[in-house]
Parts: C-alpha cells; sequence; structure tokens
C-alpha cells in the first residue's frame, strides 16, 4: 500500500477527507504521517483520533527552515512516505525537501490558479468579483502556488452567494477533488 503525508497548519478537513476515502475503500492508500506546524491545531486531534502517526513543530524553535525541513525529511523517510499532500500547509516548501520529494508533493489550493494565489484566495475572488473560482491541485515548486497545473474544478459564484456559501461549494469541490487526484497520481 502506497503511502501519503498530509502537510497542514489548520483545520485539516481535507485531511478528513483523504481518510473517509480510505476507509471507504475508495482511495487505496495510508496515511503514514501528519506534519503540522501550528500549536492547537484541529490536524492534530484529529490524527490523534485515529492514531496516525504525526510531526507536529514550532518553526520558532529552529534556527532556519533547513532544520526543520531536515527533521522532517526524517520523519518522511523514518515512515517510508510515498507522496506528500499539502493540505492548508501555510508556509512555503525550501530546498531540502524539494530537492527530496519535489515531484511526490502536490498542494490544493481554492482557486483557478494563476487566479488569486496566497492567502483568502476565496475572498481575492469574492472581491474581484468574478463569476466562477475553483479549485487547483498542483505540483510544488519553490514559488507561492506556482508549480505546474494537476487538475482544477470551477465553482460558480451567484448574487446569493456569501462568502461563507462559496467556502463551502470550494471546500466540497475540494474533499471530492483531492482524493481523486491522489488516486490517480499513485496509481
Ligand atoms: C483549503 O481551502 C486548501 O485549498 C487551502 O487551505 C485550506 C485548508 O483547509 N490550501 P482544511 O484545513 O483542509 O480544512
Amino acid at each position: 500500500m502506497k503511502k501519503i503525508a498530509v502537510f497542514a497548519s489548520g483545520n485539516g478537513s481535507n485531511f478528513q477527507a483523504i481518510l473517509d476515502q480510505i476507509k471507504a475503500g475508495t482511495l487505496l492508500a495510508e496515511i503514514g504521517l501528519v506534519v503540522c506546524d501550528k500549536p492547537g491545531a484541529a490536524v492534530i486531534k484529529r490524527a490523534e483520533n485515529e492514531n496516525i502517526p504525526f510531526f507536529h513543530f514550532l518553526p520558532k524553535d529552529y534556527d532556519s527552515k533547513e532544520q526543520f525541513e531536515a527533521e522532517i525529511l526524517a520523519h518522511l523517510r523514518k515512515h517510508s512516505i510515498d507522496l506528500v499532500v499539502l493540505a492548508g500547509y501555510m508556509r512555503l516548501i525550501g530546498s531540502t525537501l524539494l530537492e527530496a520529494y519535489g515531484k511526490k508533493m502536490i498542494n490544493i489550493h481554492p482557486s483557478l490558479l494563476p487566479a488569486f494565489p496566497g492567502k483568502d484566495a476565496i475572498g481575492q475572488a469574492i472581491d474581484a468579483g468574478v463569476k466562477v473560482t475553483g479549485v487547483t491541485v498542483h505540483y510544488v515548486d519553490e514559488g507561492m502556488d506556482t508549480g505546474p497545473i494537476i487538475a482544477q474544478k470551477s465553482v460558480e459564484i451567484t448574487d446569493e452567494d456569501t462568502k461563507e456559501t462559496v467556502e463551502e461549494k470550494v471546500h466540497r469541490m475540494e474533499h471530492v477533488l483531492y482524493p481523486t487526484v491522489i488516486q490517480k497520481i499513485l496509481n
């Protein structure tokens, strides 16, 4: 069974969606590790509840990104991780991890990239007045949401929508798209 690591900084609803598909037998993989850089992040509770190994670290405890990425890499190797899945990991990936896992590292972003990269992509889309936004899964490179695109799905924004309803639609789409793309890549 191929093993994936999920990197997250917050809620972890994508982590949960991936895990639910694994449990349902529709995604043939195992989550071997969760990596989190935020104290108190809900994703850690979720991993604990499911007995999934996690590495929880505080970047400020390290002198440099190279240092904490070297430690992350040791955990990835220890758990024989085949694919790194970023799901709300609010940090640029540095050369240590890119050199080791660059072609085996993907990210999900809540917009139709290259539109609205970076923080609050849904708010950016609403402020811009676009009628269609969406979700992108892409390979990770050194940039902010810039790697080669693997898959995209669109989400409509109607006049009745609020930020909250767009967020709901986008997240629902993410939870379907990400497990599907992960399975394709693992195949
Ligand atoms: C998602 O919208 C994802 O696209 C973005 O961060 C959010 C993470 O949400 N990169 P969650 O922690 O998986 O609920």
